[in-house]
């Protein structure tokens, strides 16, 4: 079987690297890359560190307005899907990439294979719910994660092609996870940070909050952004960013202050898991790592008012703070009963990958 593949934007690297390796044994994958992210560590160091092919094609795509984005992207993936005339179109989660590549195929009745399907917030503000929204009803295999997330397709009408192959995320994190204690263990994630800022940090092992804020409802927000940060001034331990260069950017522009804030570059996957695994508690609006902080024991809190993951709520490992300056404190120095309560296995076996190449391969019936 040939598949054309898209990528385009950090969670896409991550998700790509486990089932590539297993469905490029027996089958053909066309990998193309939009370069919605671009930069060295937020695209290069994935590839690098995770072992992802070289791209067949490199669309280049850059930053934009979503529209700009979009149909830059639709244009090119048309041009490679009638040069490569694949059996399937694959795309990952919710990003524009996700919904150009769906768009693309789907015009030309190639069909579409989503994978992370079925997640739903109920927030059509947000451009990841539209993505995510309309490249299912476009789908014709819908591969979820979780059974939440079968039963959302349902209540939709969507009951045909979708099957729950767990989620391809814990995969990744479970392969990863001693390789990356091997190389940050000792000391060593301390130097990796502290070359970034110049100075020696002194960040002790579950003592930091681990944030990480990009979404645009939070970066685009000036009052929301102030007051995040805010919060951050009154944390009783010090926080550590991984920053996105959007909201790098935002916070210069506003000359927003960044006591008890240390900001780093953004991490790559493996240094990324050990500062979450020895992490007092992750404090986030990220998708993705939210399920990170669950599948390594770590609490989390969650800077927005909907999560797609509800899973991760239950006995209190993840919780969701509106953005308002006493109640994200609250939430963060909340009694960590979490640590005492095994996790249901909610999200598959770890062998995603797997169960989504048998799916594809069996054209999910
Ligand atoms: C995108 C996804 C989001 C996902 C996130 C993971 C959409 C709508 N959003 O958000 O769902 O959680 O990726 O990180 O697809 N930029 C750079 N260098 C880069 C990439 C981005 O400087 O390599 C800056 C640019 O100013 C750009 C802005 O970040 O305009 C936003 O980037 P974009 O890819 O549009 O969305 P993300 O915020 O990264």
């Amino acid at each position: 079987m040939k598949l054309v593949t898209i990528i385009g934007a950090r969670p896409q690297f991550i998700k790509a690297a486990p089932f590539s390796e297993v469905f490029r044994k027996e089958n053909k994958e066309v990998l193309v890359h939009t370069g919605q992210h671009y930069d060295a560590n937020m695209s290069t160091v994935f590839f690098a560190e995770l072992g992802i092919p070289k791209p067949d094609y490199n669309i280049g795509v850059g930053s934009g307005s979503h529209g700009v984005q979009t149909g830059r992207m639709l244009e090119k993936i048309e041009e490679i899907i009638l040069k490569e005339m694949p059996d399937g179109l694959l795309v990952y989660g919710d990003t524009n990439s996700t919904l150009a590549g769906a768009l693309s195929a789907s015009k030309l009745h190639i069909p579409v294979i989503h994978v992370e399907a079925g997640l739903r917030s109920y927030n059509k503000l947000m451009p990841e719910e539209q993505n995510r929204v309309l490249t299912d009803h476009i789908s014709d295999l819908l591969l979820c994660p979780t059974q939440t997330a079968v039963d959302n397709l349902e209540k939709e009408g969507i009951t045909a092609g979708v099957i729950n192959t767990g989620d391809i995320m814990l995969d990744a994190v479970q392969r990863n996870t001693q390789i990356s204690k091997n190389r940050y263990a000792d000391g060593a994630w301390l130097d990796e940070i502290s070359d970034e800022s110049g100075t020696i940090l002194s960040f002790k092992e579950k003592e930091y909050y681990l944030a990480t804020i990009h979404r645009a409802e939070n970066t685009d927000d000036d009052t929301k952004l102030r007051k995040i940060f805010s919060a951050f001034k009154r944390m009783e331990k010090p926080v550590l960013i991984p920053l996105h260069p959007r909201t790098r950017k935002r916070l210069a522009e506003l000359e927003i202050s960044l006591t008890n804030v240390t900001i780093i570059k953004p991490a790559g996957y493996l240094l990324m898991l050990y500062l979450i695994a020895n992490a007092y508690m992750v404090v986030t609006d990220s998708g993705g790592l939210q399920k990170e902080a669950y599948f390594l024991k770590t609490p989390c809190t969650t800077l927005r008012d909907q999560t797609e993951w509800i899973e991760t709520l239950e006995n209190g490992w993840n919780r969701l703070s509106p953005i308002a300056g006493n109640i994200i404190l609250e939430t963060v120095s909340r009694p960590l009963h979490c640590l005492q309560h095994p996790q249901p296995l909610l999200f598959g076996d770890g062998n995603a990958a797997k169960h989504i190449c048998q799916a594809i391969l069996k054209g999910g019936k």
